[in-house]
């Protein structure tokens, strides 16, 4: 239904947003549904048995699960034996790490510019397998991983690349698909953390040319679940873990270990239902959010931004990190709480190698406001007003 999302309306459906808090510290996780809330309240209510059973609760709840499979996968254009439900995506990307198969003396390429959750299970790996690790990084302002920058490093020997599709400090949105082009000109697989960027646009896979994807439903408007694809030809590196009695056609069979949290799985076609045809309405009303703190932050000297200084929806998503000569991150924050309801936060939010030694930060690394559709263009002018009064 492309076209009818309405953002106004969209912010009823959030019964958390009736509360006073203002929430911006979305990046970190965002406000779920109210129909998803009810629809965990029904499963409890009426499917709360072990699925795979022949008896009637037992055979809905099972469909119900199933359900929720084929709706996260259609939701990012996969098919359903190349997703696997899980915890977190650190915890799929553990589980992927342990079970890929390379050969000793293989390089891998992993960012610096990366939330940790895609940087240790790689380095895990390549202890385990003994491969060589190539570090990746993009250094200031431009702190944008391209295939350019990528380029010096790949060779015939190197296997796998991770990188992050946007950094949940910079924000900055990195063209996956040109980046996958030249690793697979190289003969790697590519693997993307996709957490910063799915509740902002339309994950889409197979246009991403991606072998390895993975986010965290708990950030788009989801409960605590998180999704990793892998192509049916990726997944031909994997060594299932299943139990030997079990099969091992799909990811789910061969990475899921003992299946994934029933009530929030099933849950999932609700979210995929509410952000059908809504990612266009998104985008514009994002990139008016972010244009208001922008254009405040790029205003002043004495703030540097961290990313993109650009508003374009197509550059960047509302995560904005930021600091203050004469400040420091913690006390922005610690100000702000004293005299508002703003939720926002200051650290270096897992992205440490970034913050140390990329961007060069001391302990309490960025202040970081994240945004998403829900919130309004009133709270974002508010928080501009609040930042002026506590800056130096
Ligand atoms: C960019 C990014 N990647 C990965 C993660 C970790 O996600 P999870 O908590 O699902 O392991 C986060 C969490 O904040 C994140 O922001």
């Amino acid at each position: 239904m492309t076209g009818t999302f309405d953002i106004a309306t969209a912010r009823q459906r959030f019964p958390a947003l009736k509360e006073a808090q203002v929430y911006l510290d979305n990046a970190g996780g965002s406000q779920v549904l109210g129909d998803v809330i009810d629809s965990i309240t029904e499963y409890y209510t009426k499917n709360n048995v072990q699925l795979g059973a022949s008896y009637r609760v037992s055979q809905a709840s099972t469909s119900k699960y199933g359900e929720g499979y084929k709706a996260a996968a259609r939701y990012i254009n996969a098919s359903t034996d190349e997703i696997v439900l899980g915890a977190s995506t650190t915890q799929l990307f553990v589980n992927l790490a342990g079970a890929l198969k390379f050969n000793e003396g293989d390089e891998i390429i992993i960012s610096k510019l990366d939330h940790e959750t895609n940087i240790d299970p790689w380095l895990l790996m390549a202890d385990r397998l003994k491969l060589k690790v190539k570090w990746w990084v993009s250094e200031k302002p431009e702190l944008k991983l391209t295939p350019e920058n990528l380029k010096p490093l790949l060779s015939p020997k190197v296997k796998f690349v991770a990188c992050t599709h946007v950094s949940n400090i910079l924000g900055t949105i990195h063209d996956v698909k040109a980046i996958a082009n030249v690793v697979h000109e190289a003969g790697a697989l590519f693997c993307v953390d996709g957490v910063s960027f799915a509740p902002h646009r339309q994950v889409d896979v197979k246009a991403f040319g991606v072998d390895f994807y993975a986010f965290s439903w708990y950030k788009v408007y989801a409960p605590h679940l998180a999704i990793l694809y892998a192509s049916t030809s990726a997944q031909e590196y994997i060594k299932p873990y299943a139990h030997y009695f079990n099969p091992t056609k799909t990811l789910e069979d061969k990475i899921g270990l003992a299946g994934s949290n029933y009530e929030c799985s099933q849950s999932l076609p609700v979210v995929v239902s509410y952000l059908d045809g809504a990612f266009d309405a998104i985008g514009e009303h994002e990139e008016k959010l972010q244009k208001i703190l922008l254009d405040f932050l790029n205003s002043r000297n004495d703030v540097i931004i961290y990313g993109s200084t650009s508003s374009d929806s197509t550059v960047r998503v509302p995560t904005i990190s930021f600091t203050v000569d004469g400040t420091n991150s913690r006390k922005i924050v610690e100000e702000a709480e004293k005299i508002s309801n703003f939720g926002f936060r200051w650290g270096h939010f897992y992205s440490k190698r970034l913050c140390d030694e990329v961007l060069g930060l001391g302990p309490e690394g960025v202040t970081r406001v994240s945004m998403v559709h829900y919130n309004t263009e009133e709270e974002i002018h508010s928080l501009v007003e609040l930042l002026k009064k506590i800056l130096p």
